[in-house]
């Protein structure tokens, strides 16, 4: 089989190669899909690039990926969840990795049966972005019915998503993006859209109950300053949180300097009696199944920036890293 493997830390282009590897077999508790569709997610070129090192290593050469959907080809022993021939997605997992390429074996616990109304590309778009959602807003910050939520990037792959789902939540949502994107991104559902280039956040004052943070740096500690006394800040690219670096800190004085740089964003926290969460998702079929249930439901639809062929996972990349993509940008393998 076709993969794209990293045989070092470093740039796509030098680091990522188009490899012929033997089939993967699956393991007891373990599927082989045969990859029809993978999406890409900024994590994919952070990890290539080595910048999560500290919290994730990769041990090359390593076929990289998260998202993918296809069809189940092989399963292993006492696996019992899925059947040869079911149309699945996943997310897989930072040891697992693996979705780019023509058969992924990952866990069944990180599987789930596709959206029946949406073909492979759809399917693949969604994992990732749909599980830091709802770790983000149900799991983390509890989101209640009628509160407000300012979902920063709301154009990006994961904004498309969380917007569409924080108003399934019954959430009031604003957004932020560049102008240029305004529309389409308020026909998500959107109630109110910040158009960076033009208006500033800052100036909407403390009135959102949720921030979800996926810009880090200064618009982490300017969350603080739009928040409601009594708020949560869930973040997916600021200072890591206590649990975090507990986790992830392996060694004493990471742990000491993960904890200083989180240090102004507690007393920011503190100065609003707010909560602040950084996480990393984690892989979950059953709340993917759960998705698929809405997405059946017609509440949410993927948004798909570009569409590339598996071999040019490079010219994907180079979307990826642009950082204007508008949603997620899907690799497409042959039938
Ligand atoms: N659990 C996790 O740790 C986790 C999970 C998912 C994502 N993330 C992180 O979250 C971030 C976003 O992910 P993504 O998939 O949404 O990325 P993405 O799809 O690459 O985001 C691109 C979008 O970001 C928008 N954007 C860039 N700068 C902006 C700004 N200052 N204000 C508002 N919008 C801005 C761009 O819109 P314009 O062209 O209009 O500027 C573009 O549409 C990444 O850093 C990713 O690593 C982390």
């Amino acid at each position: 089989m076709r993969a794209w493997q990293a045989i070092a830390y470093g740039s796509p282009v030098d680091c990522l190669k188009l490899r012929t590897l033997p089939r993967p077999i699956p393991g007891p508790g373990e599927v082989r899909v045969r990859v029809r569709a993978a999406s890409l997610n900024p994590i994919d070129y952070k990890l290539l690039h080595g910048d999560l090192r500290r919290l994730t290593s990769l041990r090359f050469p390593v076929t990289l990926g998260f998202d993918a959907s296809g069809i189940v080809d092989a399963v292993g022993a006492g696996s019992s969840r899925f059947a040869v021939g079911d149309n699945v997605y996943f997310r897989a997992s930072r040891d697992t990795l693996g979705a780019f390429a023509e058969f992924s074996v990952q866990p069944e616990a990180f599987v789930a049966l596709r959206p029946a109304n949406l073909d492979a590309i759809g399917a693949a778009s969604l994992p990732l972005v749909a599980l830091t959602t709802v770790q983000g807003l149900v799991d983390r910050a509890h989101a209640e019915h009628g509160q407000r939520i300012l979902i920063q990037a709301g154009s990006g792959g994961l904004g498309t998503f969380a917007i569409q789902y924080a108003k399934q939540l019954g959430l009031i949502v604003e957004t932020t993006t560049s102008s240029g994107n305004a529309d389409w991104v308020g026909a998500l559902g959107a109630d109110r859209v910040i158009s960076y280039d033009r208006e500033s956040v800052a100036a909407r004052g403390p009135i959102y109950d949720i921030v979800l943070d996926s810009l880090g740096g200064e618009h982490t500690m300017q969350a603080f300053d739009v928040l409601k006394p009594g708020g949560v800040v869930v973040s997916v690219a600021g200072p890591p949180d206590r649990e975090m670096a507990r986790k992830f800190g392996r060694i004493p004085v990471a742990r000491l300097a993960m904890w200083a740089m989180a240090r102004k964003v507690y007393a920011a926290a503190n100065k609003k009696h707010a909560r602040y969460f950084r996480y990393l998702t984690e892989s979950n079929g059953a709340q993917l199944a759960n998705i698929a249930g809405l997405v059946e439901l017609k509440r949410i639809h993927p948004v798909i920036d570009s569409v590339f062929e598996f071999d040019q996972a490079l010219a994907a990349f180079d979307r990826l890293i642009s950082g204007r993509a508008k949603g997620k940008i899907v690799l497409k393998l042959a039938d």
